[in-house]
């Protein structure tokens, strides 16, 4: 595999496991080129045509320094200039994978959150209010990581000749798509019950040993979950707190998240919506998890750093 193969496998199984379906992925980049096409030639020359291909401008590649056969990768979580330097001093590491956006990617990650007004409204919210609460938090995101210094880590790649890309939102979906199936088949009743169940998941175990495993952030154990909602693993980073209230509306009693801060806790309080925090590196790691077995299928070695806990479903 060379790196262009990764990124459009990568492309691939996001667009597999997205919320919106293979299909309402297509609309969104339909729609895209019909914009792009009624742009002034002005205009185009700023429009970044990756967009009309690549429906999670959060992910991507941004260094190819040496475009050879895939063999080694270097695997991790965020990926700053010392984990570069670390793939320099290793050796024969052929691609550095990040999780979370870097360069164009970080500058761009607010680009992917319109996939959670889908989530929400997949999960009963109606389209109408989804957007309009969504609008408002996409904006502050995309104010939020303006100030950011993009392109420190794709610098220092550059300058030492080391092949970079990410993958974000394709594996936050595999996550999302990992967990929606495995509560559907678990089926817990009480939130404490949730919390058992996502303690058997080998990246949850791990995290717990270290003491960030799954846990209550909302509600008790003897609460029964109600509807579960896989809202806040994919879609860039948190929603827009005001949306308890309608997911509480809408019938959802708990919600599944990656993290959360405390203003979205206090909404949910009052919501009285049950939050679970599965865990952002452990959710994180599941995902990734789930394209390196793709790799590993490939022959590809997987060489785990900055946080990610490499667990196969390879099955030998
Ligand atoms: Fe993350």
């Amino acid at each position: 595999m060379k790196i262009n193969d990764i990124y459009n496998l990568m492309l691939k199984m996001g667009m597999e496991s997205d919320f919106r379906g293979k299909d309402g992925v297509q609309k969104v980049l339909d729609k895209k080129r019909k914009k792009f096409e009624k742009m002034s030639d002005e205009e185009k020359q700023d429009f970044d045509e990756e967009a009309l291909e690549n429906p999670y401008l959060d992910s991507g590649i941004y260094n190819i320094s040496d475009d050879r056969e895939i063999r080694k990768v270097l695997v991790g979580i965020d990926i700053t200039p010392s984990e570069i330097l670390l793939a320099k001093q290793l050796g024969n590491i052929d691609l550095v994978i990040a999780h979370h956006p870097v360069g164009k990617g970080l500058a761009q990650l607010a680009d992917v959150m319109d996939l959670q007004t889908d989530v929400y409204n997949y999960y009963g919210v109606p389209i109408n209010v989804a957007e309009g609460l969504m609008k408002e938090r996409i904006s502050e995101v995309a104010r939020g990581v303006n100030a950011s210094n993009h392109q420190r880590t794709v610098d220092a790649a550059k300058l030492i000749g080391i092949n970079l890309m990410n993958s974000h939102t394709p594996c936050d979906n595999l996550a999302a798509k990992f967990l929606k199936d495995f509560v559907e088949e678990k089926k817990p009743e009480t939130v404490g019950d949730l919390i058992s169940a996502l303690k058997e998941i080998p990246e949850y175990k791990e995290a717990m040993k270290i003491g960030a495993g799954p846990k209550i952030f909302v509600g008790s154990p003897e609460n029964r979950c109600g509807k579960i909602a896989i809202a806040e693993i994919t879609g860039g980073t948190e929603g827009s707190p005001k949306l308890y209230e309608k997911m509480a509306q809408v019938g959802i009693g708990t919600v599944v998240g990656m993290h959360i801060s405390e203003e979205h806790k206090k909404e949910a309080e009052t919501a009285n919506v049950n939050i679970v925090i599965a865990g952002h590196i452990s959710s994180d790691s599941l995902g990734v998890n789930l394209l390196m077995d793709e790799l590993e299928k490939q022959g590809i070695e997987i060489v785990p750093c900055s946080g990610f806990t490499r667990f196969s479903r390879v099955s030998k």
